[in-house]
């Protein structure tokens, strides 16, 4: 059962992720996400994790708290805020850096907080949800507000809502939306044999 649902999850993604990597900077509509099955296996994501670690956590803030809100929404840097704060959901990710059991360094932790991350992303997009993650925003701040300790790391604040309506949005906005990324081509980064050899696979289906 579990099986399916990923794999119907993985099919819907595969056509839904275009048009969800372009409306994640839009305003979402005032649509709540509700607090149901979906919503608690959006913020359970999938998390292998080095030495099964799990150096995850999240800050939860929901529209629907407003004081809760305003404080994460507060840590984010203005050119966030300004379409952020239509969001219904924020979510500060957190990595613990060091490893529980003996406190040593644990090197792993952001890529496994990152990796967590992309399946949430991959989860709240076979749901119809659109989640945008930010850098922009003061750590410091987020690490007074919420007293996390000096071993664990704020890393992202995410944005998580259904998508809304490009017009809506600043000129500015609207552009940085809808012009389509730039991304590296394949044969500068797959490599096969030696460091910047272009995998043969990759050169192959050029
Ligand atoms: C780690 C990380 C930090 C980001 N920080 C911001 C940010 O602060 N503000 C922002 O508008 N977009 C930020 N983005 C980009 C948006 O999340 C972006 O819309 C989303 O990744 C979809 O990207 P795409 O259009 O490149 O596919 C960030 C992305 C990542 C992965």
């Amino acid at each position: 059962m579990r099986d399916k649902f990923l794999l119907h999850g993985v099919g819907e993604l595969l056509e839904l992720t275009p048009e969800y990597a372009k409306v994640t900077l839009v305003p979402v509509e005032d649509r709540l996400t509700e607090p149901s099955e979906s919503g608690s296996r959006i913020a359970n994501p999938r998390q292998p994790s080095s030495m099964n670690e799990q150096p995850l956590s999240f800050v939860v803030a929901p529209q629907q708290n407003e004081e809760n809100f305003q404080c994460l929404l507060a840590c984010l840097l203005e050119f966030n805020v300004r379409w952020a704060r239509n969001a219904p959901v924020l979510l500060l990710s957190i990595a613990r850096l060091t490893f529980a059991s003996n406190g040593a360094i644990n090197r792993h932790a952001l890529h496994d907080v990152g990796q967590a991350m992309a399946h949430l992303t991959l989860q709240a997009n076979a749901s119809r949800l659109a989640v945008c993650q930010m850098a922009g925003f003061d750590i410091q701040r987020a690490r007074e507000t919420y007293s996390i300790p000096e071993d664990h790391e704020p890393v992202t604040v995410a944005a998580i809502g259904y998508p809304g309506d490009p017009s809506t949005l600043s000129e500015r906005l609207r552009q940085k939306q809808l012009t389509p990324q730039k991304r590296n081509r394949l044969e500068d980064f797959v490599f096969e044999g030696k460091w910047k050899q272009p995998a043969k696979a990759v050169s192959e289906h050029k």
